[in-house]
């Protein structure tokens, strides 16, 4: 069996509708990213950061964008093939090997979480900016998006819920001790991007959250009822039941409990879909996804 490369099931047309522009232009304005020339971009995937950042920074500007796996440089290289100011680098963000103080920006989105040892790479990103050069960061709380209602959610009694709760938070307990990072990062990262020695930290909640609104007419509402129907049923967006069950035992809660949960869960998404192709599912959710914005001190 070929292995899917990190974050295949991700990239999906309904990461292209995750910011507004004009509140990327705002930011952009705020933290000056138009005097930004050469920038460093971390976990860069297919590209769909360094094209939001790429817009905003200098006209002359350039990103190299770091990525491990082969298929995603494939992937940066096709969508930015004759643009001279991306450059694809294959390498490992862990142990990067790049001339120190030399970016202006370090940025990433959705990459920290992944990683084992968030202080290391921010240390590093630390080292690779030049005096008074910008950390950009973009990363969620997905385990609060993991238990974010709606209206199928909200029709569940107040142990129910708290048993998917619990069963979720036993699968980020899991992910971590296999050392896959925290997929909640953006609460740890305001101590952690200090602590780095990072001075004016600034954090943005994403303006545009998670709506769900029958009868659906948006383009980002149709991806992102795509992506779920798109998972096989009784599974979840991140894994199936096996692979939730293996974190979820490496997170301490034991198999009987899980099983509890996992019954609720099903129900749950099963009345999902069916309130989806009914036109009744409604939800709203803040879609918790942060920027975080800080510096390297100039001198
Ligand atoms: C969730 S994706 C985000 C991609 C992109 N930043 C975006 O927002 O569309 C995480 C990316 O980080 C890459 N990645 C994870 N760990 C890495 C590492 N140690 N070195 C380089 N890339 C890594 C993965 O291959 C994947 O493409």
């Amino acid at each position: 069996m070929t292995r899917e490369p990190h974050s295949a099931a991700q990239f999906t047309p309904a990461r292209d509708h995750w910011w507004h522009a004009d509140f990327l232009d705002l930011m952009a304005k705020r933290l000056d990213l138009g005097a930004c020339r050469n920038v460093l971009e971390l976990g860069a995937g297919k590209g769909h950061w360094t094209s939001l950042i790429l817009e905003r920074i200098a006209p002359d500007g350039r990103i190299t964008a770091v990525e491990r796996e082969r298929r995603w440089i494939a992937a940066i290289e096709r969508r930015f093939a004759g643009n001279d100011r991306v450059r694809a680098l294959q390498g490992d963000i862990t142990s990067l090997a790049l001339e120190p103080r030399q970016y202006d920006m370090v940025t990433c989105q959705t990459v920290l979480m992944h990683l084992q040892n968030v202080p290391a790479v921010l240390h590093d990103a630390y080292d690779l900016l030049a005096p008074g050069g910008l950390l950009l960061v973009s990363e969620p709380d997905n385990f609060a998006n993991r238990i974010s209602l709606t209206s199928v959610v909200a029709s569940l009694t107040a142990e129910q819920f708290g048993q998917v709760a619990a069963m979720w938070w036993a699968f980020e307990k899991g992910r971590e001790s296999h050392g896959l990072g925290e997929e909640w990062i953006a609460v740890r990262l305001p101590a952690l991007i200090n602590a780095a020695g990072f001075t004016g930290l600034k954090a943005y909640h994403n303006d545009r959250p998670a709506m769900l609104a029958p009868p659906y007419t948006s383009k980002e509402e149709r991806a992102a009822i795509t992506d779920w129907l798109a998972a096989p049923a009784h599974e979840t967006d991140v894994a199936g039941r096996e692979e939730v069950l293996r974190f979820v035992l490496a997170g301490g809660m034991d198999e009987a409990t899980f099983d509890r949960a996992w019954v609720i869960l099903s129900a749950v998404d099963a009345r999902s879909r069916a309130a989806l192709s009914g036109r009744t599912l409604s939800s709203c959710t803040g879609g918790n996804l942060y920027l975080f914005a800080a510096r390297k001190p100039a001198r």
